[in-house]
């Protein structure tokens, strides 16, 4: 069953009833200024950071589950009937409705009673507000007397203290209303120099401030008491429960149009410049002023959101496919590239399922994070990657998570999660491979952001491998620490108190449970390091004549990748499979001798990714144990069989009941793994097949088991062991996102940046006659038509590249070349 449609010439996803199985939301916010906005206007706001700077309020694992949001009501005067035009939170039942979810913006139409409204919510470019714009219409015959209220809640900044410390923050609100706006300014007087701002278009007809006014101590935002009786308190804030409520009269001749805009905006003033007249408790309101005198005029609002869409659609014009399949075409083309950006920005700190105050940024997840980002804009990628790396511990390991407001590690969290420093090669060598700026190499960057500890970013990257090298076990393979990929895998931990966190509780220093997965990873990031060591002591002999600081051979890293890979055939390989681990008794998991957890993906995935047994035929035999094993229709579960029981030395991952989460559920960022393994072995049609089995768009269908939203991956969907197998949990901000992109833009349609230039090289299935893709690459567009005469999966015969053969399958245009023809054809 579905509860909307694609909408894919205006890239919007269009729900077209409110009752969603959960709430559908989108993003609202690119740089600094964020909300999220289900598809009945929930959520909340916040500048930055979800935790430090959150604008307004909102109760997660509320009942109903998503009540507090941007509201709005529209109340008929004549008969005093009042209603929700986005549904929620009045659930009066509406005639029409459509919400649709686009890029950075949501519009939810309605209505009822002959009223049209369409409320349009987006963030403008470069701005730290939100803009929502209300258009009324009047289709009924008759002359309507409205009154339209809005109404948010404030949250005093930190989200985390506000759902707290109620012994304080009762007495702390404060607000201002001047010429009709009116101004959040909790903690104002002390230390904060930034407020909150909600204005409204019209002159008003009255205001709120105080939510008990507003709602009625025993009412809920469903009934409130000002709209019910359509009369305002004009209530100030002391304390208690600070809102944002304008109450706008609306007059409308049958057939009548008006427009009303609301603005919600954050703004900071420098210290000196706070209060107006200085030596006052009065905020200084000129700055935000500025922005309210443009952005309440329609015309100005108008031409905000035109350019978010121009920049969208220059944004997903980096790459754009068409296949012979419409799920894949709109998920590279659209939902998969925008989703990226939001794992980008978000990294997993604020969605439906994370509150925005449990999580930063993660070390490991926002490297990830940046692999499917990187070719949309190199340059944040780049900002980014200087800001995780100044994080990196001097010995090479990584603080966890970093707060993005302060961008300092996360104490709280700490470090020992052993896989993490190597991610960070992985995001540097993409962020080369695209952009083709060698420089960021040479960047001077801090360690534990410690002023006077500064090395070149290429130093960064050796001592995460060193840290690996450091690390090592019992039988030789890098020692797990707290975990690996596998924040879950807490073979360390021995947690036997309840409530206890397994991620921050103190572990045993082990010097014996070990990864194989690490030992993967470290193959493929040594494989990256061999290819960056290789250029840049190229580069750096030609352009300066000698190095500026010690780079080791490439050399270094071949034999480090084959020392490893000894050891991983040695004990990490079982047979038909990768094992996963070896405890802290030394014993193994992710083998035929246990009886649980016999075997894992993560290994077959990234073992192969990184070349081990592609050509001794064991790749191919642990991806057949991976169909055989894992596979299920709804995607390739985790492990299997699923543990059962809890295990002390195992961790959380046997926390988890059956089939759920990390024990045996379908961890969907695992899946495009598996995919771009099939893809290395050149079995398109498995690829493939995997990848449509997780594909949001292709699971549009069965919407009502899925539950999460078809339009972007969720972290997890339920294993075959659970007892709702295929439905989603976790949707947003999940891995899921950029390694899925890379799997079918880099591996399956082919298309891989390197460090030389673009590689096209598809594996996909046979039954396609080819596809066609534009990809602009280092300021170059290449038009790439691929055929597939001979229906082959794999194969590259002949390339052109305008109208000339070329050798091989790599392109490299001169910078300037424009645009570039490129024909491929398999065989
Ligand atoms: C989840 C993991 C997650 C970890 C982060 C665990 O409860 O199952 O998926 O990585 O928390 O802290
Ligand atoms: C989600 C976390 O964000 C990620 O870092 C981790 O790798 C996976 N869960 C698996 O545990």
């Amino acid at each position: 069953m579905k509860f909307g449609y694609f909408d894919d010439p205006s890239r919007e996803y269009v729900i077209t009833q409110p009752d969603t199985p959960l709430p559908w939301i989108n993003y609202l916010g690119s740089e600094a200024y964020f909300g999220l906005i289900s598809n009945t206007a929930g959520g909340y706001s916040f500048y930055k950071d979800a935790r430090l700077r959150r604008l307004t309020r909102y109760r997660y694992n509320n009942s109903p589950l998503d009540m507090g949001g941007r509201y709005l009501y529209l109340r008929d005067n004549n008969t005093g009937k009042y209603w929700s035009p986005t549904w929620m939170p009045t659930c009066v039942k509406l005639d029409e409705y459509e919400c649709r979810h686009g890029q950075g913006y949501t519009v939810i139409t309605s209505k009822l009673n002959g009223i049209k409204s369409s409320a349009r919510y987006f963030v403008p470019l470069g701005e730290s507000l939100e803009i929502w714009q209300m258009t009324l219409t009047n289709e009924s015959a008759s002359e309507s007397d409205l009154s339209l209220f809005s109404a948010i809640e404030f949250c005093l900044w930190d989200a985390n203290d506000d759902a707290t410390n109620f012994q304080r923050n009762y007495s702390i609100g404060q607000v201002e209303v001047a010429d009709d706006v009116i101004y959040h300014k909790t903690e104002y007087r002390e230390r904060r120099d930034h407020f909150a701002y909600f204005a409204c278009s019209e002159k008003l007809a009255g205001f709120d401030t105080m939510r008990e006014t507003f709602q009625g101590a025993y009412h809920g935002w469903n009934e409130p008491c000002v709209v019910d009786s359509g009369k305002s308190g004009n209530s100030i804030a002391n304390g208690w429960q600070p809102i944002g409520s304008h109450h706008v009269k609306v007059h409308l001749k049958a057939g009548e149009q008006k427009q009303v805009i609301f603005i919600l905006g954050y703004q900071e003033n420098p210290k000196e410049d706070k209060f107006d007249p200085p030596g006052s408790q009065i905020i200084n309101k000129k700055r935000a002023k500025q922005a309210l005198e443009k952005y309440l005029l329609p015309v100005n609002a108008d031409k905000a959101f035109a350019d978010l869409r121009e920049y969208w659609t220059t944004l997903l014009g980096k790459m754009q496919v068409t296949t012979p399949d419409e799920h894949t075409n709109r998920m590279v083309n659209i939902w998969n590239a925008y989703q990226c950006m939001v794992t980008f920005n978000m990294s997993r700190s604020a969605s439906y399922f994370e509150s925005g105050i449990g999580r930063g940024m993660g070390f490991r997840d926002s490297n990830q994070d940046l692999l499917g980002f990187v070719h949309m804009i190199p340059g944040r990628a780049r900002e980014r990657i200087l800001d995780i790396a100044a994080t990196q511990l001097k010995d090479g390991g990584a603080f966890h998570q970093y707060q993005p407001l302060t961008k300092r590690g996360n104490n709280d969290v700490g470090s020992g999660f052993n896989d993490d420093p190597l991610w960070l090669v992985l995001g540097v060598a993409a962020y080369i491979k695209e952009s083709g700026d060698w420089s960021i190499l040479e960047e001077p960057v801090q360690y534990e952001n410690e002023p006077g500890t500064e090395s070149p970013l290429y130093e960064h990257l050796q001592r995460s491998i060193q840290y690996t090298l450091d690390r090592l076990g019992p039988n030789n393979l890098p020692l797990i620490g707290r975990a690996d990929w596998n924040d879950c895998l807490n073979l360390n931990c021995f947690s036997d108190t309840p409530g206890q966190s397994f991620q921050t509780t103190t572990n045993k220093d082990g010097k014996v449970a070990e990864s194989v997965f690490i030992a993967g990873l470290f193959v493929l990031a040594c494989s990256e390091m061999k290819g960056l060591a290789e250029h840049y002591v190229e580069r750096q002999k030609s352009n300066v004549g000698h190095l500026t600081f010690d780079v080791r051979p490439s050399t270094f890293y071949t034999n480090a990748a084959a020392g490893m890979e000894k050891t991983a055939w040695a004990a990490g390989w079982d047979g038909d499979w990768f094992r996963r681990a070896y405890d802290d008794f030394g014993h193994v998991l992710g083998s035929k001798e246990n009886t649980e957890g016999r075997i894992f993906i993560e290994p077959q995935g990234i073992c192969v990714m990184a070349g081990l047994g592609v050509e001794n035929g064991n790749a191919v035999k642990a991806l057949n144990s991976v169909a055989e094993h894992l596979a299920t229709p709804h995607g390739i579960v985790l492990q299997q069989p699923a543990f059962s029981q809890y295990y002390l030395h195992l961790g959380e991952i046997s926390s988890y009941p059956p089939g759920y989460k990390e024990n045996a559920g379908i961890f969907c960022h695992t899946n495009p793994w598996i995919m771009i393994a099939e893809a290395v072995v050149g079995r398109g049609d498995k690829a493939f097949d995997y990848y449509k089995r997780i594909n949001p768009s292709a699971r549009e269908e069965i919407s009502e088991l899925h539950k999460c939203e078809p339009y972007v991956y969720a972290q997890m969907i339920a294993g075959r062991d659970a007892a709702t197998h295929g439905e989603a949990k976790n949707s947003w901000l999940t891995g899921t996102a950029a390694w899925n992109y890379v799997a079918i833009t880099q591996y399956i349609l082919g298309i891989c940046p390197s460090l030389d230039g673009l590689e096209i090289n598809p594996v996909i299935p046979e039954k396609w006659d080819g596809f066609k893709a534009t990809r602009k690459y280092r300021g170059v567009t290449y038009h790439i038509t691929v055929t597939n005469p001979k229906h082959v999966c794999k194969g590259v015969e002949k390339v052109m590249v305008n109208g000339r053969q070329v050798e091989g399958s790599l392109i490299c245009a001169e910078k300037g070349a424009g645009e570039v023809n490129v024909e491929v054809v398999m065989g």
